[in-house]
């Protein structure tokens, strides 16, 4: 189908063999090719120049959507979405710390801290969005797979919404605040003997025979809500784009969602020039990265092994799209050690931010980015920190607590009688 008179406000599109559909049509991949499908906005009929000054009129506003971090940007998100399914989300802070310039060699590293959204992390702007959307198509379940983020935060907008919500994840590989939350806000939860890979391949077989919709970032509609992430840093920054923004991949939902959204604020007049995309994998889990070393000519498969459960991914669902925004950022991938990952996430949390695993593989790209001379230190950079700290207390028990012999960083717990004496003495050491 290709629509030919005036277009609607908004249309979905196969980025494989251009088929067209309408905003509502349930489905998640083309029907005519399997391809990955993507939302198109009418151009807003607003100027840059007032689009910005209707955003900055909606900041802070309470209650109600539009004090939403995803809603304030409703013209370039989903402009006809009318009554929408928000908690609301976003709002997330831009944070600077001296040490982590000093970790990094960058001169002025901000992070745009996604782990202050209502479940814990990023994928609440996708799933207010994608909740949103499962209620105007009409949807009586909605589904996703998950390394355990996702399928929390389906749980939480699912509660909202009043839908039944069922996740898949992998059985002993998701971290405990994840699972936790999971269970907690309802959603039926099967721990699936496999990878999440697996549990993906078996959800998108589910939602085609079984009829619930699904709600992993292969839907459109998820991506159009993560986009905010970089609407709501670019007004923080008052519009003036950084030079770079660096964030962790593993589906690649994010890094395409990311590109869409610095291509749309540029055509449509909010920044005038594009920051540079760095898209940072696990080295485990890590087959964008090697296909990115080769001019993405192939698409690689991998058996994915990384401490970072969340980007603990083989076969990433989104990989056109995130070849695309790489490309068109002029982006860079990159892959980091586990090692090298969970000493970012110790300067992250030693300087009181904190983040989960996943989300320090941004700041180790950071610092991979300056030593190689890729990224100039007075370039300026923005990481994203996807997750909160709480998200994985056991690694963090582990690796204070637990480790023979404890690592640099440790902080251990100590034990004491109940007297002053005591307190002195550990003072003193
Ligand atoms: N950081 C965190 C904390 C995540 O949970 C994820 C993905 C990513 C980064 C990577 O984003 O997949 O869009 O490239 N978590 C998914 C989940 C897979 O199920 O929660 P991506």
């Amino acid at each position: 189908m290709k629509f030919r008179t005036t277009r609607p406000d908004s249309w979905q599109v196969c980025l494989t063999c251009s088929h067209e559909l309408t905003e509502l049509d349930p489905r998640t991949r083309c029907p005519a090719c399997g391809g990955l499908l993507e939302v198109r906005h009418r151009p807003p009929t607003l100027s840059g120049a007032e689009l910005i000054e209707r955003f900055t009129d909606r900041r802070g506003q309470r209650p109600g959507a539009a004090a939403s971090g995803v809603w304030r940007f409703r013209e370039i998100v989903l402009p006809s979405a009318g009554e929408v399914v928000s908690h609301p989300e976003g709002n997330t802070p831009l944070l600077h710390r001296d040490a982590l310039d000093r970790w990094t060699g960058a001169d002025r590293l901000l992070l745009k801290h996604e782990g202050h959204n209502p479940t814990g992390s990023f994928k609440d702007r996708g799933m207010t969005v994608g909740v949103t959307q499962a209620r105007r198509v009409g949807a009586t379940a909605v589904a996703c797979a998950s390394t355990g983020n996702t399928s929390a935060s389906l749980a939480a907008y699912a509660a909202h919404a009043g839908i039944p919500g069922l996740v898949l994840v992998p059985a002993d590989q998701v971290a405990l605040g994840k699972l936790a939350q999971t269970l907690a806000y309802g959603a039926r939860t099967l721990l699936v003997r496999g990878d999440f890979d697996a549990c993906l391949a078996l959800v998108e077989e589910a939602s085609r025979h079984l009829g619930v919709y699904l709600l992993n970032s292969i839907n459109p509609f998820r991506i159009e809500g993560q986009k905010t992430i970089v609407f709501e840093l670019l007004q923080q920054l008052g519009w003036d784009p950084p030079d770079w923004i660096v964030l962790p991949a593993g589906n690649l939902g994010n890094t395409a969602a990311f590109g869409k959204a610095l291509l749309e604020a540029h055509r449509w007049g909010l920044i005038s020039r594009l920051p540079r995309l760095a898209a940072v994998q696990a080295a485990g889990a890590a087959p964008f990265a090697r296909s990115f070393s080769e001019d993405f000519e192939t698409r690689y498969t991998v058996r994915a092994e990384t401490v970072a459960t969340a980007i603990r991914i083989g076969d990433p669902a989104s990989f056109e799209r995130a070849v695309h925004a790489i490309r068109e950022t002029e982006g860079v991938v990159l892959a980091v050690s586990d090692a090298e990952i969970l000493e970012a996430k110790a300067a992250v949390d030693a300087c009181g931010v904190g983040c989960e695993p996943a989300s320090a593989a941004s700041v180790a790209g950071v610092r991979d980015l300056v030593r190689r001379g890729l990224m100039a230190p007075d370039e300026h950079a923005v990481a994203v920190l996807t997750g909160h700290v709480l998200k994985d207390p056991g690694i963090l028990l582990t690796y204070h607590r637990d480790t023979e012999p404890p690592p640099a960083g440790a902080n251990r717990p100590i034990e004491i009688d109940a007297t002053l004496s005591e307190i002195e003495r550990v003072l003193k050491r």
